[in-house]
């Protein structure tokens, strides 16, 4: 099965077992918009709890806000937002399709990527133990050559963004033969500038209305309110605030199901440090960013970092997380130094002193930012990608599982009677009653118990307990494990103790601050 169908595969699970469904269906949809269902929601609020609490409750100098989406739109000038947020656009005149020019160059350095690699590959199984790979990548002719051809066309494009040069940008893609997937034809428009922000008008009349934007960023809201919090939390920098909330964005292409969307949710954090220290908290946050990723353990090997090569108009660094989705790596989190451009632009532009005082130096200065900024459906994506496995099991039989990390998983433990009499449903509801304080339960008592635990493999519940007739004379219940599939007896007063070892946030968080 090639990546691209297990891709789909993994859309049509979303929707089939109530995880993503597409927004506005019985309308046939709406572009890159989407609704969370039943289970969906489940995961993207431990996902946001597994973020919050380990911004706010693991690092005491980070404080959490909820700002507005509306905000002034003189906000969005200081930002930059309303002059320099634009993604180059162009158009296929043959399919009428419209492309970001930039992701165009990307896809084909992928492709060098791809094509290098491929030969590595090859090189490793012929050559077996003796392989040396770096010593093959520095000296084979077709590596070299690929290489080469990668980076000519890579300086051209960084140059071209850098420059912001559009016309480059269409003469890279014409002079390296890039074709529209489509049409298949170079037929291509000239590269245009696209702002990506959605506005509206708040107020009533038409004279007195005012053109307002849908943020963008949940960032700025943060910028503009970190003196009320440094003052009303006595907060001292270094300091960091959080938010969770939702974002929008005009994206000119929106593909890979939730990857690129027009509606979605960040979780950012921006954290003031000293003029001269951001470089020091840049490394200090990249590196706790990944160790919060591969803390879940889907696979340290899926996540890399990237440095970008183009700065965004406010940074001085900036580097991605990314993770292996089925479409390749990409990018699930930026962490940006962003120096003291927003605080200063937001002095400027309002007109109020919002500088900090530091009482150790005695002196006032305006902050430098540090961002962390990730996307939680992004994250979701990449969880869901990692975790959806179909296996063949004993006897010709298979099966699609779930192997979410049990902190993460949307059910944590089902309930099953045997049988839907002789008792077993008073006493499967009785210890329900015992457990659905701490965790999330649901309760099954239809069809055979194997389709009842493949029914929860597919929503990757970590645990599946039976109740049986010797339940009521020995005590003790069937806890089945989803990933090895083993089942053992337990006590009931045990069963609490073992699920919470797996599933509580608090075993996680230990690991991290080891
Ligand atoms: N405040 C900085 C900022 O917004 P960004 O790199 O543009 O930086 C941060 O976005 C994160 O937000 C990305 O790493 C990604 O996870 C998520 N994100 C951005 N655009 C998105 C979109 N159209 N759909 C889903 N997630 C998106």
């Amino acid at each position: 099965m090639t990546q691209e169908d297990v891709f789909k595969k993994l859309v049509a699970h979303c929707k089939e077992y109530g995880f993503v469904f597409p927004s506005s269906e019985i309308y046939d949809g709406l572009g890159a918009v989407y609704d969370y269902g039943q289970n969906g929601v489940e995961l993207k609020n431990n996902i946001k709890r597994y973020w919050w609490d380990a911004m706010t409750m693991l690092h005491e100098n980070v404080v959490g806000i909820d700002a507005a989406i509306f905000m002034h739109p003189t906000t969005w000038k200081a930002s930059g937002h309303v002059d320099a947020f634009n993604d180059p656009l162009i158009d296929n005149r043959d399919s009428k399709k419209r492309y970001r020019a930039d992701v165009l160059i990307e896809d084909l350095l992928a492709k060098y990527d791809e094509k290098i690699d491929k030969e590595v590959q090859k090189a490793a199984k012929r050559f077996g133990d003796n392989f040396d790979e770096q010593q093959f990548r520095s000296t084979n002719a077709r590596v070299l050559e690929h290489q080469a051809k990668r980076d000519e066309i890579h300086n051209r494009f960084v140059k071209a963004l850098n420059d912001n040069d559009l016309a480059e940008l269409k003469a890279i893609i014409m002079d390296y033969d890039i074709v529209d997937p489509i049409s298949g034809t170079k037929n291509w428009t000239d590269v245009r500038q696209f702002n990506l922000m959605f506005s509206t008008e708040m107020g009533s009349t038409a004279d007195g209305s005012m053109k307002i934007y849908l943020r963008p960023e949940t960032a700025q809201g943060i910028f503009v309110n970190y003196l009320n919090v440094q003052k009303t939390g006595r907060m001292k920098v270094p300091f960091g605030i959080a938010q969770i909330g939702k974002a929008f964005r005009n994206e000119i292409v929106a593909r890979q199901f939730i990857f690129r969307m027009r509606e979605f949710e960040q979780m950012e954090m921006q954290f003031f440090v000293r003029p001269g220290d951001e470089m020091k908290w840049f490394e200090y946050w990249k590196a706790w960013r990944l160790r919060w990723h591969k803390a879940l353990g889907l696979g340290d090997h899926k996540y890399r970092y990237h440095d970008h090569d183009k700065l965004a108009h406010y940074a001085n660094a900036a580097t991605d997380i990314e993770f292996e989705m089925p479409f390749g790596f990409k990018e699930v989190e930026g962490i940006h130094s962003r120096t003291d451009f927003d605080l200063s632009s937001h002095e400027k532009y309002s007109g109020k002193n919002i500088k900090y005082f530091d009482p150790e130096l005695n002196q006032s200065y305006t902050p430098y930012v540090i961002e962390t900024s990730i996307g939680v459906d992004r994250m979701f994506l990449s969880i869901m990608s990692a975790a959806y496995c179909e296996e063949q099991l004993e006897g010709g039989d298979s099966r699609v599982v779930l192997k979410l990390p049990p902190v993460l998983a949307p059910v944590k433990v089902a309930i099953m009677p045997l049988v839907k009499k002789d008792g077993l449903p008073e006493k499967a509801r009785e210890i329900m009653n015992q457990l659905k304080f701490d965790f999330k339960c649901v309760y099954d008592e239809k069809d055979s118990i194997g389709k009842r635990y493949r029914r929860q493999d597919a929503v990757g519940t970590p645990f599946c307990v039976t109740i049986d007739h010797d339940t009521l004379t020995d005590g003790c219940v069937t806890i089945r494990h989803r990933d090895t599939m083993q089942q053992e007896r337990v006590k009931i007063e045990d069963l609490h103790a073992m699920i919470d070892r797996e599933v509580n946030m608090k075993n996680l968080f230990k690991k991290l601050m080891d």
